[in-house]
């Protein structure tokens, strides 16, 4: 049976954009958020986002924000959870989702890092508990990382990967529950050798974004990193291994320079600095030049 129905659980920064996903393609979304002013918000806050970007702003009209957990997912088909990254509040949520969901219903968590067999432990029916771990803004980014943790069951990873097939997303089964799943592993191995490369005084930070934006980072949304060796070779990538990968930074933990930062305050464009000094007028920039960068891609295609 094709879901029709679906649960947000917490309408934050994720929730309310995976409740905007699902709305904006038709279906009907109850969402439940433990602060009242922040669900009663999400309407509004998904017509200005559709409106913004050029959508049909009736699509907010199907979500439906629900004053209890209970009544969001009661009828529901599919329940995605989006609360904080906190692994006892997570195992809380679905105590409470699998005692007020149907039997059949799906449930789903978006954590970005912690192991799906962690949080669904409790769970007495785990064949169809796993993972969705969808990005910001997830109403516009397609992928979607579909997890098959222990437990779940292969029917239910293929009928979770067709619903969000035909909502226009782009979903990979990931086959085994590791953490950081596929994105944020590589994402993260990327993030390791940057800092290293500043932290070992080969550069400053800007030139490190520098040369990923105006090199293979021009290539990457239509070039994957292993059709890139393909098309160069993989006796060439082979070759490339052998005198680079020995060099690059293995260390096991997070690199000292990032713990400095953090321990010195220094938090990101939030905190005026990081890495680099941002004033709010060059954070906005770059916020703006992100959103605008998105939008170039059709809303429907998403
Ligand atoms: N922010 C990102 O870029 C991103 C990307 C992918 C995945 N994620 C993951 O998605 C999840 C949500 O992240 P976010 O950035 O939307 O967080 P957020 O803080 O913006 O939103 C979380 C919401 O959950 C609500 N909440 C807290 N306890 C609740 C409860 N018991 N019941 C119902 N609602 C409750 C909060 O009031 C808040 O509105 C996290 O697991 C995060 O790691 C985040």
């Amino acid at each position: 049976m094709q879901p029709k129905r679906i649960a947000v659980i917490g309408a934050g920064l994720m929730g309310h954009g995976i409740a905007q996903a699902f709305a904006g393609a038709g279906l009907a979304v109850s969402i439940h958020d433990a602060d009242p002013a922040r669900r009663a918000g999400v309407p509004g806050r998904i017509r200005e986002s559709l409106e913004q970007l050029g959508a049909d702003p009736a699509a907010a009209d199907r979500v439906t924000p629900a004053d209890t957990l209970a009544a969001a997912v009661a009828d529901a088909d599919v329940v995605i959870e989006a609360v904080p990254e906190d692994l006892e509040l997570k195992k809380r949520v679905f105590a409470e989702i699998e005692a007020a969901a149907r039997p059949s219903a799906l449930l789903a968590s978006n954590t970005s890092v912690i192991p799906i067999t962690q949080i669904m432990a409790g769970l007495a029916h785990r064949r169809r508990a796993m993972g969705t771990h969808w990005w910001n803004p997830p109403h516009q980014i397609p992928l979607v990382e579909v997890v098959q943790a222990e437990g779940t069951g292969d029917a239910e990873i293929e009928a979770m990967m067709a619903l969000l097939a035909g909502i226009g997303k782009k979903p990979v089964h990931v086959r085994r529950d590791v953490p950081g799943f596929i994105g944020n592993r590589l994402q993260h191995a990327m993030w390791r050798e940057a800092i290293a490369l500043v932290q070992a005084g080969v550069c400053d930070a800007a030139t490190v974004d520098e040369v990923v934006k105006e090199s293979f980072g021009r290539r990457l949304s239509v070039l994957g990193p292993l059709e890139n060796a393909d098309l160069v070779g993989t006796d060439l990538t082979l070759m490339v291994h052998r005198y680079v990968l020995h060099d690059l930074d293995r260390t096991p933990g997070p690199l000292p320079l990032l713990e400095d930062l953090v321990a010195a305050g220094r938090l990101g464009m939030k905190t005026g600095g990081g890495f680099r000094d941002w004033t709010e007028a060059e954070a906005q920039a770059v916020r703006t030049r992100l959103a605008d960068h998105l939008c170039r891609f059709d809303v429907h295609d998403t």
